[in-house]
């Protein structure tokens, strides 16, 4: 059996949900919160210590911007109902990615950083305006600015997913087989699961059913 520490989601499918059921996109994005906290709820009971969600990405900013206003007011009245639920729950939350949004939302951010940030049953990963070819040419100059030697741990150390392992499992919901600029480097050796459901209708059960199929993987990592 595979030791499962780290998963990371591609939450993707909820415009497509959205527009298919309640004829907006941004309904789909609503009820794809119901979504993420069935899956933290999970994530926790199958004592996984480490949960990265894409949210945002750097590419996102092409959308419209009514739709882009939408998702950070979602955000940013979610962060502000549950999380003292998620801080009483023993999970810390890190941002990955820029904090370049409004005022409010980057102290928001912040401050559910700080408060949470002692915590040790699961540590959320929220890729929030996150782009990995920009996050892993920012580690280069850091190198290039310090004088360090180019090699894989300096390196690790100047991306913002410094200390935490890399992610064993790889799940994108959608239908859609890609990885949209999210994790490259960190991906190197994941187990990946492509879904065909739209994140909004995956439940326990879909993502319980993955986590048994990688755990009887049989992960080689060039070996035999
Ligand atoms: C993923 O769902 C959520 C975000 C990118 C914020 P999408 O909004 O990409 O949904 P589809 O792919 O258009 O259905
Ligand atoms: C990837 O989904 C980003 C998130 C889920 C946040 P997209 O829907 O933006 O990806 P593309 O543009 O279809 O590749
Ligand atoms: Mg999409």
């Amino acid at each position: 059996m595979n030791p499962l520490n780290h998963v990371a989601i591609i939450m993707d499918g909820n415009g497509r949900w959205g527009v298919r059921n309640k004829n907006s996109r941004n309904a789909g994005h609503k009820a794809g919160l119901n979504t993420v906290e069935k899956i933290i709820k999970e994530t926790i009971k199958n004592k996984i210590k480490f949960l990265t969600l894409y949210a945002f990405s750097t590419e996102n900013w092409k959308r419209p911007k009514k739709e882009i206003k939408f998702l950070f007011n979602l955000l940013e009245s979610f962060l502000e109902d549950k999380i003292d639920d998620l801080n009483k729950q023993k999970i810390k939350l890190k941002i990955i990615g820029k904090k370049n949004f409004s005022l409010k939302l980057n102290n928001l951010l912040k401050i559910s950083e700080k408060k949470t940030s002692k915590n040790k049953r699961l540590q959320i990963n929220l890729a929030l305006n996150y782009g990995s070819k920009s996050e892993i040419i920012n580690a280069f100059k850091q190198l290039e600015q310090n004088k360090e030697t180019i090699n894989e741990k300096n390196l690790n150390k100047y991306l913002q997913t410094k200390n935490i392992p890399d992610p064993d499992l790889l799940i994108r919901t959608g239908n859609t087989k890609r990885l949209s600029n999210f994790l490259l480097w960190q991906l190197a050796y994941s187990e990946i699961f492509f879904e065909k459901k739209l994140w909004p209708d995956f439940n326990e059960k879909d993502y319980n059913k993955i986590i048994r199929k990688y755990r009887s993987i049989k992960r080689n990592f060039g070996s035999i």
